[in-house]
């Protein structure tokens, strides 16, 4: 900064005394009675050009020349994963923007495209992927993506295959909003796809961002108890999702204010917060709405007798026969035998689970 200032500067004092030199000289040429000569007129013009290049570099964007940024993770203060970096997106090539996009909007309306009075299809319960993955997938421990594209395709027990992510988004589909898969080939399932991937942005293949997914809550001592979730639920939950867990549409009457946790259009017995696990921990870290982790609305005991309770009520069915080929991978909360061990459901469902856990650890 501080040499083209100097340039500059002296570049105006010579101009100024060119000029001044020039005037004198056409003085003393009239007063000696002899014609004007030309002057000093290249080298004037040498020097304003000089000056005109000095002040024109102050305008040139100082990035024109360099390779545009990388796109980039962003991380909290306490280093847990925050996303990918959206003010980088401008330096993609516009395609690939506008998918990662429109990936992003799917995630936060899904129930405006693909819900019951869908814009591109009709195939989902209302609900959207944003209601359980919060802030589109990015929020700490909100049960965010950021292990996602570095994690997959992976070997899952629940379906004994190796799974792509289309695949587990698809679970998603056909699990928590209760609905049909996506074709595999279709821009919606593209733009998804392109938006996990962006959000896997600097995380290491093999690798899961620090506060992603979901908190593992520790085991009680005692089983879950649905009548103390009801005590609970009437208290701090149902203000906004109701007293029959059916949530709150908008005006609209298409999309959700505050989305079903049971009933018909809430997710299916197949789907993850099925799981008392699941629901106990996401519910932890991020319910009431306006809970984080660090600072949570629950005790651990609410949240899981709350679970024990939203997860005793009514929803929709799902066939589960091709479900955890090998009985012996089943998470110790599912609520559906047979097992490879001699514990009840009832016991699978609400707990004690220590007991499992332990049965499962020995050698
Ligand atoms: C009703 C809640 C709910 C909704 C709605 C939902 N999911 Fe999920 N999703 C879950 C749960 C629970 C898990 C499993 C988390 C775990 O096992 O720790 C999960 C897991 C995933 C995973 C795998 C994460 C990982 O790290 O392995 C992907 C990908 C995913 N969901 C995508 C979607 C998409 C896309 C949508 C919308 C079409 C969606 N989900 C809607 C609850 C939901
Ligand atoms: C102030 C309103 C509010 C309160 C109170 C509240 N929630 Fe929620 N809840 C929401 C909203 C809004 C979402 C969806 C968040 C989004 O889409 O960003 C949600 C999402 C959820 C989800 C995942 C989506 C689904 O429908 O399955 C669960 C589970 C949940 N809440 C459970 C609870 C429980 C349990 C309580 C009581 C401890 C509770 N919530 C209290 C507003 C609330």
């Amino acid at each position: 900064m501080i040499i083209p200032i100097i340039i500059l500067i002296s570049a105006l004092l010579v101009l100024v005394v060119m000029y001044v030199l020039d005037d004198a000289l056409r003085v003393m040429n009239e007063r000696a009675g002899l014609a004007p000569g030309k002057g000093m007129v290249w080298s004037k013009r040498i020097v304003w050009a000089l000056l005109l290049a000095v002040v024109a570099q102050f305008f040139i964007p100082a990035d024109l020349f360099e390779p545009p940024p990388p796109q980039q993770a962003l991380y909290n203060a306490d280093s847990l994963w925050t996303g990918a970096d959206t003010t980088r997106l401008t330096y993609l090539d516009k395609d690939q923007r506008e998918l990662i996009r429109y990936g992003q909007e799917l995630i936060r309306n899904t129930a405006h495209y693909l819900g019951p009075k869908g814009t591109v299809m009709q195939g989902t319960n209302g609900m959207n992927c944003q209601n359980c993955h919060l802030d589109a997938g990015t929020k700490p421990w909100g049960n965010n993506y950021g292990a996602v594209w570095s994690t997959y395709p992976k070997l899952r027990a629940r379906s004994g295959k190796l799974e792509t992510v289309a695949k587990r988004v698809n679970d998603c589909f056909e699990r928590s909003l209760n609905g049909t898969a996506l074709d595999t080939t279709s821009r919606e399932m593209q733009a998804i796809l392109a938006y996990m991937q962006w959000l896997g942005t600097g995380i290491n293949k093999g690798e899961k961002a620090k506060g992603s997914g979901i908190v593992e809550l520790a085991f009680m001592d005692r089983a879950a108890d649905p009548e103390q979730g009801a005590r609970i639920y009437s208290g701090k939950c149902a203000s906004c999702h109701g007293a029959e867990g059916q949530g709150v549409l908008k005006a609209d009457g298409n999309t959700y204010q505050y989305p079903p946790l049971w009933g018909p259009h809430s997710y299916n017995q197949g789907a993850g917060l099925f799981r008392m696990s699941r629901f106990a921990g996401y519910v932890k870290a991020n319910m009431p709405l306006g809970a984080t982790w660090n600072t949570p609305m629950l005790s651990d005991e609410e949240a899981w007798d709350l679970a024990a309770y939203v997860n005793s009520q009514q929803r929709p069915s799902k066939d589960l026969t091709g479900d955890w080929p090998d009985i012996s991978k089943k998470p110790i909360d599912h609520p559906f035998g047979p097992y490879a061990d001699a514990f009840t459901e009832q016991q699978h469902k609400f707990g004690p689970f220590g007991p499992i856990a332990a049965y499962y650890k020995k050698p």
